[in-house]
């Protein structure tokens, strides 16, 4: 039925108003590239306009679409995208953030909130999700994804799709999803945001691709082609990438958008002149041009001068075209968009109580010494920092629609949650006092503004509350646009200033509590070692200070794990925990062996680690076969007490290791992970299926395939701290 309604369609349309379908302008605010989109209503009403992006509201999308049916010959529905990263207009935490939950179910609910809430404000298709596996927290955007590891991103690149698209398209409830930025954006090199992307084809199959591919796998139906290149030939253009791999090796069979003037950037990229990078970037396979407007400039002429064949332009329109039918626009271009329906759905109690436990379970306890935390409420405390009172940087960054005066700081929490208690509090510094750091980031985000006193003033007025409590909490962090796209950093530590406060406090030998806010893996040793304990907040979104405040008093038990390694310092970047062994594996007392003179090999914060305020014992592995052939499967055992006083969530983590390939293997790979309750004292046994196909990789022939050796099972609380197991693979 779709062909034929399509074909009848492209049928009665013109060169021009195919090349319209494919043209994507932004219209409405945010401006994230060098150039605003113009006329585009005017646009619209000649049909040179397939979808646009950054107009919500149901009023706006109304009226943009009512150009559409009522005004353009042919009245081809719009499509509305809008970058809906991690929420709409409830904000959950950012991605980084949920991937902390190791929640899948939570995280496809996070998903499917963030449809209803869109749909109900006009939008039909989310730039969401972001699967790109990121390893260097240089990288602003590595907030924005799921953290390093292959695995879990490929879970998480799925649960979001399911929770976007539901299992019809057509209901008022879906959205069509876009994953990007496809491919190896994470891989840019340096952590320089937009830069060049070099990397053997054997580490993108095995480690960069697979989260792209779990979204294809689940049906997504749209892709974002990315910024950068990838050997020497840029995403944008890339033929190989964009229907070699993505539509012919992997069946993908929905619509290709390019990044916000992907197109027009290919001349910069140095692969041609306005018309030659049209031309590339619609061959390669990009359906839609997002901004760059070089389609609808150059496309008519190329194929009057016989330079292009009619046949790409055909195809990508009908993709476009095939899109808009699968959500049903013909049927309905509206899609039931009102007020009401708005009014009902958007930042509703049960999305807020959801943004509330996602904000919860993302938070991830990095240290806590002789359990200064969970605070008593009868204990004196000071509050400290700039982050205390901070509504906006709360919901982070790519929280377009979302409203940072709806966000609950923690002092708010604070005061609605213990009236009676007298929490003192002090600035104790800005959020930033580098001015050139600040000049950077103003005008573009919220602006950064000096308080009136001094930062000296700011800390003396810190230390003396804190010289009068029994313990300070001390709440620091990146502004949000410190993380985020183009805030790609040099230097990931803790601003300097803030430092200063965090040696102040110190000196006062009171236990400090440090809780960050930030978007990516800090450097963070001298805290660490100075700090009584430290509580990663990520940005939390809409309900963040109601979440942290149920942290920190124990109301609620951190359960959170880090999906991407905290390095010591920047020197060791690229850090991750499925590293390889080097023929020189680490040896202190060698010499010649893979390390580093000044500081150890080993991260701060380990991928897969996060405390809880109870203690969870694990023994030892059990296999009920210690070899299996390639069609069986064999089961691994692991008993996890609740050693503490507290009732609390633990992930038990399940890795694997090839100690022999024909290729040389991680030293660790997360293969499965369980979320387990239990009560203080309690205790469980948690059991594992490891069949052939968990051991398949691919071989020196590139084939995805196991081989017979000897194999290790770790199973534990984080990836440096499990208990092994050895089988065979017969
Ligand atoms: O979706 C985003 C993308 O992640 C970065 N560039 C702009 C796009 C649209 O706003």
């Amino acid at each position: 039925k779709m062909d034929a309604y399509i074909k009848n369609l492209m049928a009665k349309m013109t060169l021009e108003e195919k090349i319209g379908q494919l043209n994507l302008p932004s219209i409405g605010f945010d401006v994230t590239g060098p150039i605003l989109s113009q006329g585009v209503e005017e646009k619209i009403e000649k049909g040179l306009v397939g979808g646009v992006f950054n107009t919500y509201t149901p009023n706006a999308v109304r009226k943009l679409q009512e150009l559409a049916i009522k005004k353009s010959r042919l009245k081809i529905p719009l499509l509305f995208g809008y970058d809906v990263i991690h929420g709409h207009r409830t904000i959950f935490p950012i991605p980084l953030g949920l991937a902390a939950t190791w929640d899948l179910p939570l995280i496809e609910k996070t998903a499917h909130a963030a449809a209803v809430e869109s749909t109900a404000d006009g939008i039909n298709w989310v730039f969401s999700p972001m699967v790109d596996i990121a390893r260097d927290p240089r990288w602003g955007r590595v907030s924005e994804g799921a953290g390093e590891d292959t695995w879990l991103g490929s879970k998480i690149a799925g649960a979001m799709v399911r929770g976007y698209q539901g299992n019809n398209l057509r209901s008022d409830e879906a959205v069509l999803a876009c994953v990007k930025h496809f491919a190896l954006y994470g891989a840019v090199e340096s952590g320089r945001d937009y830069n060049v992307v070099d990397m053997s084809m054997r580490k993108m199959t095995e480690t960069y691709l697979p989260p792209y591919k779990a979204a294809v796998d689940a049906g997504v139906a749209t892709v974002m082609s990315s910024f950068n290149e990838i050997n020497g030939v840029p995403a944008a253009a890339n033929h190989w990438l964009l229907t070699d791999l993505l539509r012919k090796q992997w069946g993908f069979n929905g619509m290709v958008a390019t990044d916000y003037t992907a197109i027009m950037e290919l001349s910069n990229h140095g692969v041609g002149d306005s018309a030659t990078v049209a031309k590339k970037a619609l061959v390669a396979g990009n359906d839609m041009d997002m901004v760059s407007e070089y389609f609808l400039d150059h496309l008519k002429k190329l194929v009057q001068e016989k330079k292009l064949d009619v046949s790409y332009i055909d195809l990508a329109c009908r993709r476009v075209l095939e899109s808009k039918y699968k959500l049903g626009l013909f049927d309905d271009p509206y899609r039931n968009i009102s007020q009401a329906r708005a009014d009902k759905e958007i930042m509703n109690a049960q999305k807020l109580q959801l943004a509330l436990e996602a904000a919860r379970k993302s938070m991830v306890l990095l240290k806590n010494d002789n359990q200064v935390l969970p605070l008593k409420a009868n204990q004196k405390i000071a509050f400290v920092g700039p982050m205390i009172k901070n509504q906006r940087d709360l919901i982070g960054n790519w929280s377009a629609a979302g409203d940072p005066k709806k966000a609950v700081t923690l002092w708010d929490a604070l005061q609605k949650q213990y009236p009676n208690n007298e929490f003192t509090y002090a600035k104790g510094c800005n959020v930033l006092d580098d001015p050139a750091l600040i000049g950077r980031l103003n005008p573009h985000d919220a602006q950064i503004v000096a308080d009136p006193k001094s930062p000296a003033d700011l800390i003396k007025d810190a230390v003396d509350v804190a010289k009068d409590a029994d313990v300070v909490v001390a709440f620091v962090g990146e502004p949000f646009g410190m993380s985020g796209e183009a805030a790609s950093r040099s230097d990931i530590s803790l601003p300097s200033n803030q430092v200063e406060l965090l040696k102040a406090l110190r000196a006062t030998g009171k236990p400090v509590v440090l809780v960050l806010m930030n978007g990516r893996p800090l450097t963070l040793q001298w805290e660490n070692d100075n700090m009584a304990a430290i509580l990663e907040t990520w940005y939390g979104g809409t309900k963040a200070g109601d979440a942290i405040a149920d942290v920190l008093f124990g109301k609620y038990n951190p359960s959170g794990k880090l999906s991407m390694t905290f390095p010591r310092s920047v020197g060791q970047i690229p850090i991750y925990y499925s590293a390889k062994s080097t023929g020189r594996p680490i040896d202190e007392k060698q010499k010649y062996t893979s390390k580093y003179l000044d500081i150890p090999n080993t991260p701060l914060y380990a991928f897969g680690h996060g405390l809880s305020y109870t203690t969870f014992a694990y023994g030892d592995v059990t296999l009920n076969k210690i070899a299996i052939k390639n069609n069986e499967s064999l089961t691994a055992t692991i008993n996890v007490r609740n050693t503490g006083k507290y009732d609390g969530e633990e992930t038990v983590q399940l890795y694997i290791r090839d100690m022999v390939g024909s290729v040389t293997r991680p030293m660790k790979e997360l293969k499965g992970f369980q979320k387990i309750f239990l009560k203080a004292g309690e205790s469980k046994d948690v059991t594992f299926t490891i069949s052939g196909a968990d051991l398949k990789f691919y071989d020196i022939d590139m084939k995805f395939t196991n081989e017979p050796g000897d194999y290790k099972v770790f199973i534990g609380t984080s990836s440096d701290n499990v208990k092994e197991a050895d089988f065979k693979l017969l």
